[in-house]
């Protein structure tokens, strides 16, 4: 077995349980080196989804133009142990190779013009994906709903909502997508159905079969089995007049929780994840998994201020969720979800993937549980949520000290994540500024492990403002300041009406951000510096470069301003650092004492455009605040084995050049 240094010296394990939950070309065209290169890429076919081993193939040289002459998708190589069984080459090109993308299908494209989105516009828009060379494509539900929590409340978990569109619908798009070499990833999402749901009511009028497939407790109108509260405020226990019990609900009332102590329950969920399967959708990102499993004694959770009196006891950060999150048997479920899934996953290109959702910030050993054990599989990853805090604190010590938190918490020989949006969180670009939106990129696009972008974050897409009438999300309407709707604007693609969101004056289901002139696709496409051209750039280098996408990931520097590291590959000559700026001054870093660094480094890409292809010395780094350089070097003399502290690596490989194979090593 390969050896697998783990990081030390930085950080400190979080164990505070008692807390609540927070919560291009832009290097020289054609310098001297015949611009970028990489030593071994492997060519993507994406038409038929296959690998093959290319030679020394060409990057992004071209000012403006990140992508292939050829029009040729790269990703790291994987060639060498694309069949290996080690949990990198398992997890295989879907993920590994490509960050993520995030489509929340109300807001993406709306084909139809009735002012929101639909899975005809995901299809119209395949292109832009290519373009970003994005490979997989997660899609929020578009499942049948009564839209109470927009379709995080399922109807039926076998139908497409007809706002969004049709069986036949969906089945185009997953057919296009894969024609083209992309991956859809679906949302299930266990815990709850929608009070519409057959299910729900054939449980509250107590048919026999579906008697228990909610959680029922006896109770009277004005008193709550318990203390327990929903996550969108207030007690989780609604009366139902029909039962003439209460049920619960970790959500919304609309949203009764499944009890998954029954068999007959935990069946019919395999058979909705073997329909989709079937139809071959290529993963599921496993929603609220936490709240799965509730303990069936039913005891009051213990208050975070004992003194409280309990009639305010009334949120979430009000109670420690012992008895409602993270209850025994839960991995079991979703082991049980993975090896079913794996049976699908056999053969060559029909990887089937596994995300789960939950928020455990300080408790990162529960977080990094979704792993599984080197044994028994479970996700693929549990999405990494720390960047989302990146804004609390624009500094270098502050990015290092999140990126580390998952470092050091990740169990060996597993594939770190990391995600910067979502549709449940403010965008980036609004709390951390737009001033940093570049940076942020850029750092999520070199970090070892898998990127997720939540749609327009390629453009530095921000919040919207939302009155108090405009008001869509029920969670804003319990309480404005909960209101997820300001970062599900609709998608900003030109200067159109509506921002290309769809061609008919003033209907879209939320106010199109007023900054769209500027920040919208079709402008940035035809800007090298914009955010967009970066984005891809990065994007595009990463799957690219072989010490990018496996190498070595190695703190160099951190202070209040930056954060610095390189990436690199044994047996390979070329090497990455990373300079960014995540403070908010200028800074000049002196990396002299770094020996393995040579005296001369020439910028291949900053987020000011200005700095592509500078030579700096080594003592003398200069980066504005919000500026990030990437730098790649060529070298004979690695930085990883004088500093395995400070260095991580998912699985060791190295590079043979007289071959060209990346072999474990
Ligand atoms: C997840 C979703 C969120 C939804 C909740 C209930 O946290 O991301 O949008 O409201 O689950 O399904
Ligand atoms: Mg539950």
């Amino acid at each position: 077995m390969h050896q697998e240094p783990g990081l030390s010296g930085c950080g400190k394990r979080h164990k505070h349980r008692r807390r609540r939950e927070t919560g291009v070309h832009y290097g020289p065209a054609g310098s001297g080196r015949g611009g970028v290169h990489t030593d071994q890429t492997v060519r993507w076919n994406a038409k038929r989804g296959t690998a093959a081993i290319l030679l020394s193939g060409p990057l992004p040289s071209t000012p403006g133009d990140p992508v292939l002459a050829d029009g040729g998708l790269h990703t790291g190589a994987r060639g060498a142990y694309s069949h290996g069984d080690s949990a990198v080459a398992r997890m295989s090109e879907l993920v590994a190779a490509s960050p993520v993308y995030q489509v929340y299908p109300r807001s993406f494209k709306d084909s139809d013009g009735d002012g929101v989105g639909d899975l005809k516009g995901v299809l119209e828009q395949l292109d832009h994906f290519q373009y970003l060379n994005i490979k997989s494509v997660w899609i929020s539900p578009f499942y049948r709903s009564p839209m109470k929590d927009f379709g995080y409340d399922v109807e039926d978990f076998r139908a497409i909502d007809p706002l969004f569109g049709t069986m036949k619908d969906f089945e185009d798009l997953l057919a296009e997508m894969h024609n083209k070499g992309l991956k859809l990833i679906m949302d299930f999402i266990p815990n709850h159905t929608s009070d519409r749901h057959r299910w729900f009511n054939l449980s509250r009028t107590r048919d026999p079969h579906y008697s228990d497939y909610y959680v029922w407790a006896d109770c009277n109108t004005s008193a709550p089995p318990n203390n327990w509260v929903s996550i969108f405020g207030n007690s989780s226990w609604t009366y139902d007049e029909v039962r003439g019990q209460c049920y619960l609900h970790q959500f919304l009332k609309e949203q009764p929780d499944l009890n998954f102590r029954n068999p007959d329950v935990r069946r019919e969920m395999i058979d909705i994840i073997h329909f989709w399967l079937e139809k071959g959708v290529d993963g599921f990102r496993m929603d609220a998994v936490k709240h799965i499993l509730e303990a069936a004694h039913f005891r009051d959770e213990p208050q975070v201020d004992p003194k409280k009196p309990p009639e305010l006891v009334t949120t979430e950060w009000d109670l420690y969720h012992d008895y409602t999150t993270s209850q025994l048997g839960l991995h079991d479920l979703l082991r049980e979800w993975r090896a079913d899934m794996d049976t699908y996953s056999r053969e060559p290109g029909r990887y089937r993937f596994m995300v789960s959702e939950s928020y455990d910030y300080h408790e990162v050993d529960k977080t990094m549980m979704y792993y599984g054990t080197p044994q028994v599989k479970e996700s693929d990853f549990p999405f990494n949520f720390y960047l989302l805090d990146l804004p609390q604190n624009t500094s270098g010590l502050w990015a290092q000290h999140l990126v580390h938190l998952w470092m050091s918490n990740m169990p060996k020989g597993k594939w770190p994540n990391w995600v910067v949006g979502n549709h449940d969180r403010p965008r980036i670009a609004s709390s951390a500024g737009q001033n940093y939106i570049r940076v942020i990129n850029m750092l999520l696009l070199t970090l070892p492990g898998t990127p997720t972008t939540y749609y327009g974050e390629e453009i530095g897409m921000e919040n919207i403002n939302v009155t108090d009438s405009q008001i869509q999300d029920p969670a804003g309407k319990y309480n404005s300041s909960l209101s997820r709707d300001p970062q599900r604007s609709p998608m900003q693609w030109s200067n159109d009406t509506n921002a290309g969101f769809n061609n008919k004056a003033n209907v879209t289901w939320l106010p199109v951000h007023p900054d769209y002139r500027t920040v919208n696709v079709e402008v940035q496409k035809k800007d090298e510096g914009s955010v967009l051209a970066q984005y891809r750039f990065l994007n595009t280098l990463r799957q690219s470069e072989l010490p990018l996408h496996r190498g070595w990931f190695c703190y160099v520097h951190t202070d209040a301003n930056v954060f610095s590291y390189i990436r690199e590959l044994d047996g390979l000559d070329q090497a990455f650092l990373i300079v960014l700026n995540f403070g908010k001054e200028s800074v000049t870093t002196d990396l002299s004492s770094v020996h393995e660094l040579p005296d001369q480094l020439e910028v291949l890409m900053s987020t000011n455009k200005a700095n592509n292809g500078k030579v700096l010395r080594k003592s003398h780094i200069l980066t504005e605040a919000g500026v990030g350089l990437v730098i790649k070097y060529s070298t004979h003399t690695r930085f990883n084995p004088n500093h395995s502290g400070e260095c991580y690596i998912s699985e060791k490989a190295c590079y043979l050049r007289v071959i060209d194979i990346l072999y474990k090593c």
